[in-house]
């Protein structure tokens, strides 16, 4: 009976140097060296990763002040896991198996400044919040504008990006020449975003759509009036689909970006703080967002 315990467990050590050896060659593709998973192969049950991580405990002892949770889970898992909706140019934009965009990059230099790997989850933009949330990812970067009600379920970190909800028509479209003449019309917006937000204000006829890029396609054959995105992605949307232009009244305020992390993990907040201000500092964010707005 022993030896077969001992068997068993020879090959469980076997079993898991295999997994751990293929995730660390794949972790070594990207540019970043991120390794990926997509949202779907994220469980969607809930207490899978709830529990703080066995041998954890120096994290509880006392010590909580000192090391969040979250933080804890990184240093002793040796990465970080990056959550964002890869459908949002120059800010995140899905290359093959690589996600890549001013998010990415910063998303890589967060994990160098901790010394750990990078995965990245791919996934609904509507499900960021849970998902960080319930802990299946460490911080949610996604173009992700901080907002008073994200606020309350979220730990926003210091900005980094200006952006605004941008108007995008038909070009020849003479009904709707300013933001006013949104009223009553048929609006496609990403599901969740401030752009479906902002399009409450003028319509209740809204088409919510899994990304813009989607809704852009219904605006070209003529099924919506009008999109209501963020600047920067409206502007690569009208460059890349002819026929579509973007009005110069925008759809609302100005709002701001930020990457967040779970309520508590104020450890991790200060780090990407210190990330954020090195790359503000450098000029880093604009050349990333020069560099990835001129895909193709
Ligand atoms: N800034 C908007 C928001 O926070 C849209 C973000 C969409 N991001 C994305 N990766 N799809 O609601």
């Amino acid at each position: 009976m022993k030896t077969y315990k001992k068997v068993l467990a020879l090959l469980l050590v076997v079993v898991m140097s295999i997994a751990l050896f293929g995730c660390a060659s794949n972790g070594n593709e990207g540019p970043a060296s991120q390794s990926q998973s997509n949202g779907s192969s994220v469980q969607s049950g809930e207490t899978e990763q709830d529990e703080t991580p066995g041998g954890n405990e120096a994290a509880d002892n006392g010590q909580e002040s000192e090391m969040s949770e979250s933080m804890a889970k990184i240093k002793e898992s040796g990465k970080i896991i990056w959550g964002t909706n890869a459908a949002f140019p120059p800010f995140e934009i899905r290359r093959g198996d690589d996600v890549i965009g001013v998010d990415a990059e910063i998303a890589a230099k967060i994990a160098e400044k901790l010394g750990v790997e990078l995965e990245v989850v791919d996934m609904d933009f509507e499900g960021l919040i849970n998902a960080l949330t319930s802990k299946q990812i460490d911080f949610i970067g996604a173009g992700f504008t901080i907002k008073p009600d994200r606020e309350e379920q979220v730990l926003f970190t210091d900005t980094y990006f200006k952006a605004v909800q941008t108007i995008i028509i038909q070009e020849g479209n003479t009904e709707i020449t300013k933001a006013a003449d949104l009223e009553g019309k048929t609006i496609g917006v990403q599901s969740g975003t401030t752009g479906d937000f902002t399009a409450k204000e003028y319509t209740d006829n809204i088409v919510r759509f899994d990304n813009a890029l989607e809704a852009a396609i219904d605006l070209k054959n003529g099924r919506l009036d009008a999109v209501i995105v963020d600047d920067l992605p409206a502007q690569m949307i009208v460059q890349e689909n002819e026929g579509l232009v973007l009005l110069d009244e925008k759809a609302a305020d100005d709002e701001e970006y930020a990457l967040a992390v779970r309520k508590g993990a104020t450890d991790l907040q200060a780090v990407i703080n210190e990330v954020l201000a090195e790359l503000k500092a450098g000029g880093k964010i604009e050349e990333w967002v020069e560099e990835y707005s001129f895909l193709n």
